[in-house]
């Protein structure tokens, strides 16, 4: 077992903790767009689902969440994964020029507004998609290919509980860049990063309530092999798992409407992605 500096924790809080002096004038203006990495060069998969409109009220969703730690691994549509890339993290909204570029904000809030988080979804039996590895660029709602070919085998061995994402269709890390926010707020910056990081897994967990999915977030995982089998850069940091997909509880995707979709007779956008062939 190795050992651990019992006050480490500590350490940190303390600092990273603001104290008056260091802000003399209050006020932080958030007119950053924040970062994003793109794999140049990759291939790219064009998203539905933006702005797609959930219908199941926040209440009822609230109300539905729990962690669910059985999928059934049936095919999910690629609109429903589209549509929860976008409720988690897809832009938003893109402001006027208030300097020299427009401002893009998120779905779910950043300190700053600098957004120091990627997201890498790792696919199973997903209409539309190989099963293999991407990475969502927010601002084209793409998936870039990182890697083709099934990696869920891998991912069993790289968190504690093992197969229990193994059905899951996708199995989305939160990748945290802490430069991002540390190089304007210092140490508190790795604070705001783990925040952030709790708001958008909780948008794709109440997302996919929403849509009658199941979502486990997991936080027990070897950080090192995560960082393996994601190919992570060294400032790159694996922080949370969201495993989404199939539960078998009934689900049809009648929450889910996409203008011109809708309408008497129509199946739903799931029933559609899921009759299409696989590439
Ligand atoms: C930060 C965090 C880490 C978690 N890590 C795991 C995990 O590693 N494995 C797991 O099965 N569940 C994990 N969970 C899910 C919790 O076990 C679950 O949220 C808790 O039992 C409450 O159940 P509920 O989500 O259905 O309300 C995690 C939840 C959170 C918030």
């Amino acid at each position: 077992m190795p050992t651990y500096e019992p006050d480490i924790a500590a350490l940190f809080h303390r600092h990273s903790s603001y104290v008056e002096e260091m802000w003399p004038e209050s006020g932080d203006a958030d007119d950053d767009t924040g970062g994003a990495t793109t794999y140049p060069g990759t291939a790219r998969i064009d998203l539905p689902g933006q702005g797609a409109r959930i219908e199941m009220s926040l209440g009822e969703a609230l109300a539905t969440r729990r962690s669910v730690r059985h999928f059934t691994g049936d095919r999910l549509g690629l609109e429903p994964l589209g549509a929860l890339l976008w409720a988690s993290f897809g832009v938003s909204m893109r402001e006027p020029p208030s300097r020299d570029e427009p401002v893009e904000r998120r779905a779910s809030p950043s300190a700053g507004g600098l957004y120091p988080l990627e997201l890498h979804v790792l696919t199973r039996n997903t209409a539309g998609l190989a099963d293999g590895l991407y990475h969502y660029d927010p601002r084209s709602h793409q998936l870039e290919v990182r890697h083709v070919g099934s990696r869920h085998d891998e991912l069993a061995a790289a968190t504690l509980q093992g197969p229990v994402l193994s059905a899951a269709n996708a199995v989305v890390t939160v990748v945290g860049v802490p430069g991002r926010t540390m190089a304007k707020y210092g140490q508190r910056g790795y604070r705001f990063m783990l925040l952030d990081a709790g708001h958008l897994a909780q948008n794709l967990c109440l997302a996919a309530a929403a849509l009658e999915l199941g979502a486990l977030p997991i936080g027990g995982f070897y950080d090192g092999r995560l960082h393996r089998l994601l190919e992570l850069e060294s400032g790159e940091l694996p922080l949370y798992l969201v495993g989404l997909g199939l539960t078998g509880l009934g689900l049809t995707g009648r929450r889910l409407s996409t203008p011109g979709l809708t309408g008497p007779g129509h199946t739903g956008p799931w029933q559609r992605a899921a009759a299409e062939p696989q590439p």
